[in-house]
């Protein structure tokens, strides 16, 4: 055979492997082995005992692990430790990425992507029978650790946005759909005489008030237990982090529409999100993230620059500008289209 298809085979079968890889992180994440296994080297049967794991099982996935560089095993395969990038699995590491990978969602529907691709319909809705907002609202232990997840990546996407952009010195920011309050939180700490107020869901914002206590800014920030789709209270520039790509156009339009009736007409809205390119195939990282979308809710997609613009006229902004995050992430100023 030409080394071409070989070098394509081998290229998928490194896919299949992968899977694999990756079910074994979501597995040993949500056992919390990561952060039984700390920075020291450990017997394994001593783990499988004190990680309620079977030992073979325990010892085999490791070995598989080890493959892709998480775990340092010895030639005998008695003891295992983590590597540098092992560790960042640990809850306490400061990049973790620990919820990322322990949340339900991607790894636990992913095979119902069928179902997806025959109707349309969500991964979720095939594998799980209602909505994933719903599937979460049911169970808040899966809640949380989906909040958490959502923390890690706003860490790593949307934090560094925030010195880019002016926030109003002594105005008030409002963050709807803010999750347990990451965005808001730094953007309260770059100005120190703003006010905040967070928009989420009731059982979210209960871990919230715990996160905008630690971070030093709850005196500063109310939260209001809020639907995206009701206009939210009054404020000077208003945030949508990661929102809108979990929703079909026409809710999109509707919850820039509440939010305009909220803000009086010089409000600011700053969408935190991917945009698309629209005269590009979208890289392999925005791909992976619009199928994400396509698997988790119900026409929820990552859109471009016309689109959004589209959809802010819809619901009554106008864009003004897009600033330029780290990759994978663009902020997208609007303001009332009454002022222009
Ligand atoms: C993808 S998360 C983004 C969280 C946060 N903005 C960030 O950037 O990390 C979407 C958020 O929308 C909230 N949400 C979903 N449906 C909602 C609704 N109907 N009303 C209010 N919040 C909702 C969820 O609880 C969640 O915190």
């Amino acid at each position: 055979m030409a080394a071409e298809p070989l070098r394509d085979v081998a290229a998928l079968l490194d896919v299949y492997r992968q899977g694999l890889v990756f079910h074994s992180l979501c597995a040993v994440s949500r056992l919390s082995i990561p952060d039984r296994m700390g920075d020291d080297r450990h017997d394994i049967a001593r783990l499988a005992e004190e990680t309620g794991t079977d030992e073979d099982a325990l010892r085999r996935m490791l070995v598989l692990l080890a493959g892709s560089g998480f775990v340092d095993l010895d030639a005998k395969l008695v003891s295992a430790a983590l590597t540098e990038r092992g560790k960042v699995l640990r809850r306490r590491h400061p990049m973790s990425l620990w919820a990322t990978f322990a949340t339900f969602g991607i790894p636990d529907v992913g095979h119902a992507l069928s179902g997806t691709l025959k109707d349309g319909a969500p991964a979720t809705r095939h594998a799980l029978g209602v909505d994933f907002w719903e599937h979460l609202t049911k169970h808040p232990d899966q809640q949380q650790i989906f909040g958490q997840a959502m923390a890690e990546q706003a860490r790593l996407l949307t934090l560094p946005c925030v010195p880019l952009l002016d926030w109003p010195a002594d105005g008030t920011v409002a963050d709807i759909g803010g999750g347990i309050g990451v965005l808001l939180a730094d953007i309260l700490d770059e100005v120190p005489d703003a006010q905040g107020i967070l928009v989420d869901q009731p059982d979210v914002l209960d871990r919230a008030r715990a996160h905008l206590a630690e971070q030093g800014v709850d005196d500063r920030c109310t939260v209001r237990t809020g639907d995206l789709f009701v206009p939210p209270p009054r404020a000077d520039v208003y945030v949508l982090s990661r929102v809108l790509h979990d929703w079909d156009d026409d809710s999109v339009a509707a919850i820039l529409d509440a939010v305009r009736r909220g803000g009086d007409d010089t409000a600011v809205l700053r969408i935190f999100e991917d945009v698309l390119p629209d005269d590009a195939v979208p890289s392999a990282i925005q791909g992976w993230a619009d199928v994400a979308m396509l698997a988790l809710y119900h026409r929820a997609k990552e859109r471009t620059l016309p689109e959004y613009r589209q959809l802010l006229e819809r619901g009554g902004w106008r864009l003004e500008r897009v600033v330029q995050g780290p990759p994978g992430m663009c902020v997208i100023e609007a303001r009332p289209l009454a002022t222009s």
